[in-house]
């Protein structure tokens, strides 16, 4: 599949090396320096290149959504017009000093994204998992025993996208239900996140968490 990486940071970043190496075709965008784009899409030994959030954009047959919430308005922006495209988003609403949702229990930043994106194809995935884990589960990703990643959504075509490049980054698919499922996976995703970060025994216990 062509797959654009909007945001290359920490998740945009490895996801997008990791959809190379699994034989997509990937364009890296959004990051404050052209020169980290070249390098990640030379460092993914796949094919990978480095573009505009447009560039991106067209054609693409999945978008991977990894910017901060504070940035979405300006990438989607600059992405132009969305429609009919698979958004596989990896955001959670997050506020300035990422220490609170700023969106949750009666709604969630899936939810919202969707709404702001009324003709994409919208899919949240991939956002529960901390980036540090990443490389290791696509190593081990031909064990029988995969750890499970779940995602959720209202579009079918947009869910069994996120099914294959799940698997392809080495976990086992668990189909959430809706959309609105994201309400309670988003701050399952904080848990993740606290547990990763604030333990010891960091993203292993994280990994560990989501295997189970
Ligand atoms: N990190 C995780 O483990 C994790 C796990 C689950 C969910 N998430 C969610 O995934 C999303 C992305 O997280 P992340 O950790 O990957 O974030 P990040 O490392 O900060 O990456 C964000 C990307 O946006 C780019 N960016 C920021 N400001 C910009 C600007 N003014 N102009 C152009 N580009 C700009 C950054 O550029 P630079 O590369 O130049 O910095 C970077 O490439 C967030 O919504 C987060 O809540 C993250």
């Amino acid at each position: 599949m062509r797959i654009g990486i909007l945001g290359s940071g920490l998740m945009g970043a490895k996801l997008g090396t990791l959809f190379a190496r699994a034989g997509h075709e990937v364009t890296f965008s959004y990051a404050r320096s052209e020169a980290k784009l070249e390098r990640l899409a030379k460092e993914a030994k796949g094919s990978a290149r480095a573009g505009t959030p447009r560039e991106a954009a067209q054609n693409a047959d999945a978008l991977l959504l990894a910017v901060h919430w504070s940035r979405m308005d300006d990438v989607l922006g600059q992405a132009g017009d969305l429609s009919g495209t698979v958004v596989l988003s990896c955001s959670l609403p997050m506020n300035d000093d990422d220490t609170a949702l700023v969106v949750a229990h009666t709604s969630s930043g899936a939810e919202e994204l969707a709404k702001k994106l009324p003709n994409a194809r919208f899919v949240s995935a991939f956002n529960t998992v901390p980036s540090e884990v990443l490389f290791d589960v696509f190593a081990a990703r031909r064990r029988s025993k995969r750890p499970s990643l779940v995602y959720c959504g209202d579009d079918r075509r947009a869910k069994n996208i996120a099914v294959k490049l799940i698997r392809d980054v080495g976990f086992e698919p668990l189909d959430a239900g809706p959309l609105r499922i994201a309400r309670y996976t988003e701050p399952f995703a904080l848990l993740v996140a606290q547990l990763a970060y604030e333990r010891k025994g960091g993203p292993e216990l994280a990994y560990r968490f989501e295997r189970f």
